[in-house]
């Protein structure tokens, strides 16, 4: 899809359709105010009637309006316009979005960035629409023989044409377009990978795509294989792996847009291709959605390529250490006690809690590229969809700027986290008999800030933030299918992280 900004009235355009918002009841913006004066009262008179009420996320789609030069106007209704805010204008973008998909144009023109939200200024909106919109005609259809939707082939939208109030408002509203697109593109990639069963994307197959990213934007890859983690000494790593077929991957991408002598952001993410729960193993119920257990890793990839098309100023390092968890005859089994390539050992308690025991390691090797941070990624524990539901990723870190850092950049793209308490009263309950620390507390209580714990052990040289994306990465139900975050997130750290200046040596 083709974005632009333009700054113009919306009676005097030529498009196959116009987007304008009406409040509820009946009130119309002030670009549907214009339109309605020069077709002589037309919209007015299609609200008295009743077919349009302003009701949020209500739209009616108008043919050839008299006098107006736009083959189509979109009524989209934004509710009462006292109560309009971020959310009413990300449901209203949605609808117009929905509605036009139903339709053969092939272009719009959207007036609803002209409407007022509260607190937010244009390149705010501007991102917002090219994200919303590229999140509703996403679709993924790469396995089906043929598309079996309704609207399947129309696709007929192609061009948005983003309206602003102001010409200066056009450098920033093109800036924002840039962003929103490379983010979209980013999101893009982590549903694609989410959305892949565990039979096609393994390891070996999250590593091939990752290479192919590292060719596509000149990033520099390794990856370290199973041999090489024994070198090493990723011991913890590897007996996640031991039940199953497929090799594990530990991969490693260096994007490097800063100075030679800046320290990297490490993102390090949650690769498990697919998780049956090893030895310790889960019920069959809704089990085929382990195969988003690897969305942590997508988002890394998708934030990393975000900030490689912005070309953003900063050093990344992107580790994703990637395995299946399977039973088998050769597969870890509960008390078994395994060494950390931190030299620390780990009783495995319960094979389930394998996230963990994968990211230590990686949380290990990112410390060696002398991280200006840390922040992991992980769909880590089933608690976290309990105490947070889908609004909200957790967030927990040994750090508070940084944190402030990452629930600021989520409140912004409206892909939020919520902090949970990491005090040092939870440390004790992943005391071991028998070896340095358990990978599971005695009972079920705090289960999202235990697995935060657990890797906090791994990051004590370093500045870290960990997100538990469990409830947040992907959609059950009817609508099932991986949302793509936290790339938005992330890339909105980095964006501000590239803005500032290079933090003075502590
Ligand atoms: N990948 C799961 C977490 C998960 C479960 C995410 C359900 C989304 C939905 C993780 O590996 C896991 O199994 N965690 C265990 C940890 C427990 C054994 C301490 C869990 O949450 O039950
Ligand atoms: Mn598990
Ligand atoms: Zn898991």
């Amino acid at each position: 899809m083709d974005y632009s900004v333009k700054s113009g009235t919306p009676e005097k355009q030529h498009s196959s359709c116009l987007a304008v918002g009406i409040f509820a009841p009946n009130k119309l913006s002030a670009p549907a105010q214009l339109l309605d004066q020069v077709t002589g009262g037309a919209i007015k008179q299609i609200l008295r009637r009743g077919d349009h009420s302003g009701k949020t996320g209500e739209t009616l789609i108008l043919h050839h309006l008299p006098h107006s030069p736009a083959e189509r106007v979109l009524l989209v209704g934004c509710g009462k316009e006292k109560e309009f805010n971020e959310s009413h204008y990300r449901e209203a973008t949605a609808a117009a979005v929905k509605a036009l998909k139903q339709t053969g144009a092939a272009e719009v023109t959207s007036y609803l960035t002209e409407l007022e939200v509260k607190g937010r200024d244009i390149p705010w909106k501007i991102r917002q629409a090219v994200e919303i919109t590229e999140a509703v005609l996403y679709r993924f259809d790469q396995l089906k023989k043929k598309n079996d939707d309704g609207d399947a082939g129309r696709r007929a939208l192609k061009r948005m044409i983003l309206a602003v109030p102001r010409r200066s408002d056009l450098p920033p509203g093109e800036h924002a377009v840039k962003e929103a697109v490379a983010i979209a593109g980013g999101v893009q990639l982590a549903k694609d990978l989410g959305n892949l069963p565990g039979n096609i994307c393994t390891p070996t197959y999250l590593a091939e795509r990752a290479v192919e990213l590292a060719k596509q934007y000149g990033l520099k890859s390794t990856v370290v294989d199973e041999a090489a983690m024994r070198e090493l000494g990723m011991g913890s790593l590897l007996s996640v792996a031991r039940g199953s077929r497929q090799p594990p991957k530990l991969i490693v991408l260096e994007y490097r847009g800063g100075g030679d002598a800046d320290p990297p952001i490490a993102l390090v993410g949650k690769g498990i291709t697919f998780d049956t729960g090893g030895i310790s193993i889960k019920p069959s119920a809704a089990m085929d959605e382990m195969k988003y257990d690897m969305c942590g890793a997508a988002s890394v990839l998708g934030a990393i390529k975000a900030a490689a098309e912005l070309k953003l100023p900063i050093n990344i390092v992107g580790v994703i250490p990637s395995s299946e968890n399977m039973p088998g005859g050769d597969a870890t089994k509960p008390g078994d006690i395994v060494t950390s390539m931190s030299g620390q050992t780990i009783e495995v308690l319960n094979t389930d809690a394998e996230g963990r025991l994968v990211l230590c390691d990686a949380l290990t090797y990112a410390i060696r590229f002398n991280p200006a941070a840390i922040v992991d990624i992980a769909t880590l524990t089933g608690a976290c969809v309990i105490a947070l539901g889908s609004p909200a990723s957790g967030l927990l870190a040994n750090n508070e700027s940084l944190a402030r850092e990452l629930l600021n950049a989520g409140k912004y793209t409206w892909d939020r986290a919520w902090q949970l308490p990491m005090w040092d009263d939870y440390q004790q309950q992943l005391d071991s008999n028998f070896a340095d620390i358990a990978n599971i507390g005695a009972g079920r209580e705090a289960g999202t800030i235990l697995g935060a714990c657990f890797l906090s052990r791994f990051t004590t040289k370093s500045k870290w933030a960990h997100l538990d994306i469990a409830g947040t990465a992907w959609k059950s139900g009817k609508e099932k299918g991986a949302t793509g975050r936290p790339v938005p997130l992330l890339t909105q750290f980095l964006i501000e992280r590239a803005r500032k200046e290079p933090a003075p040596a502590e």
